[in-house]
């Protein structure tokens, strides 16, 4: 028995399906015993190119030598207090308030479902209203206020679809959903339910299905329609962040929102997330004295997470990371538009910056109703025979790759060797 299938079949044992969290459970099935810079070992020693970066962190890379000498660092003299700040939070606060656009402060905990969590909950303080807006496809966490309509199937799409048993019926009810990039369903949505919304959440790319992209004036269109209903425009750039640009996508798109919230790749791996936004409505979390909206955390601020993020958007400011991760991003999507026009293959290559992936339909999509065109037989398969060549990417449908600081030319250029073998045994 090889020593992935041994230390899967003992995982089971202990833990509902042998993993900790929803859809890692995934065929094939891997153990992980290394990771380094771009690339990854499993239990049986075998090597890949990654390029599913644990869903985002890795900007910069697994196991980055700045980022943990600085975590060691940290942590060979502090940890966690339960009371006052500490020098790091501080320092950390700073960076982040100087970088991203819509940062007037900000606050940090532990996963992007608690920053998600804790901005719709300020949302309904300032506004006094229960309703909630989110897009089809677009994931903001696990909590009953967002998961709803998240890969719903194909005949759910818009209809009540609640993503888990056990959900509140009255926050299930209190969520709407709208189709991305179009504005006249936010609009109707918003006429419908005049006075009542308190919040509307995008991933300003949603990421989580790919990579949709924005179609000019939709972000901004989104910024006038919540401005002139009185909504709070939440930002969720869990994965923008910092990925598109130091300052998130909100600085690309010149679109600033009300409070945007940040995980991911703002500490390449190391678990902390951040809410921010204007002074005035962050004032109302009761870290403030006199606030009345709950912010708390035993884990909040603790040294790893701060001292990891400081490294990471140190990295970012000293170094072309971006530039290094455009390029490459670049690289691979016009490689495999190469290979697609040689090999005579009708399908769209999707991306932004770092972040890319094939669709095996032969137009852009624009929502998430558009992606049932897009073949899922295929585009796992295509993925699966990828992995047993060392390349990998979640094989599951419409998710996305991503490329780091980490990966060179020379990866590009072997994992389009690659492509092209796979593509053409398959297609
Ligand atoms: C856009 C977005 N928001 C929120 C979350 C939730 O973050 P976490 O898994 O850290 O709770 C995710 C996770 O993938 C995400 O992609």
């Amino acid at each position: 028995m090889s020593k992935n299938t041994q230390l899967h079949e003992e995982s089971k044992k202990y833990t509902p399906g042998g993993v900790h969290t929803s859809i890692r459970n995934v065929d094939p099935f891997l153990v992980f015993t290394k990771g380094e810079g771009a690339y990854i070992y499993d239990a049986d020693g075998k090597k890949y190119i990654d390029y599913q970066a644990a869903f985002g962190p890795f900007i910069l890379g697994h196991n980055h030598s700045y980022v943990n000498g600085k975590v060691i660092e940290a942590i060979g003299r502090t940890d966690l207090y339960g009371v006052g700040c500490t020098d790091l939070e501080v320092e950390l606060a700073r960076k982040i308030c100087k970088h991203v656009p819509s940062a007037d402060q900000v606050l940090f905990c532990n996963s992007g479902s608690e920053a998600t969590y804790h901005a719709i909950r300020l949302s309904r303080a300032i506004t006094g209203r229960k309703k909630l807006i989110k897009f089809q496809g677009c994931y903001h966490g696990w909590h009953d206020y967002v998961a709803r309509n998240m890969l719903s199937a194909w005949d759910m799409i818009g209809k009540r679809d609640p993503g888990s048993a056990g959900m509140m019926d009255e926050a299930i009810d209190n969520t709407l959903v709208c189709t991305y990039n179009d504005l006249d369903s936010v609009e109707s949505t918003l006429q419908a339910n005049k006075g009542e919304v308190a919040a509307l959440i995008v991933e300003p790319v949603p990421h989580n299905i790919g990579c949709i992209m924005p179609l000019p004036g939709f972000l901004q269109g989104l910024r006038e329609l919540c401005s002139a209903h009185g909504v709070i425009l939440i930002f969720d750039e869990v994965i923008t962040g910092f990925r598109h640009s130091i300052g998130g996508f909100q600085q690309v798109a010149g679109v600033t929102p009300d409070l945007t919230t940040m995980g991911k790749a703002m500490a390449n791996g190391y678990p902390i997330a951040a809410i921010a936004g204007k002074r005035e409505y962050m004032q109302r979390f009761n870290t403030q004295p006199g606030g009345d909206v709950w912010f708390a955390g035993t884990y909040n601020g603790h040294a790893v997470g701060t001292a990891a993020s400081i490294a990471t958007i140190e990295m970012m400011e000293n170094e072309p990371v971006h530039e290094h991760i455009y390029r490459l991003g670049e690289k691979i999507r016009s490689g495999i538009r190469d290979i697609h026009s040689r090999l005579g293959i009708r399908a769209y290559v999707a991306g932004f910056g770092s972040v890319w992936t094939t669709y095996f339909m032969d137009f852009e999509p624009l929502n998430y109703s558009d992606l049932e065109k897009n073949d899922a037989g295929l585009y796992v398969n295509y993925r699966k025979k990828l992995i047993e060549r060392g390349i990998f990417k979640m094989p599951m449908n419409i998710k996305r790759n991503h490329v780091s600081y980490s990966h060179t030319d020379a990866d590009i250029d072997y994992t389009l060797e690659v492509i092209e073998t796979v593509l053409k045994e398959l297609v």
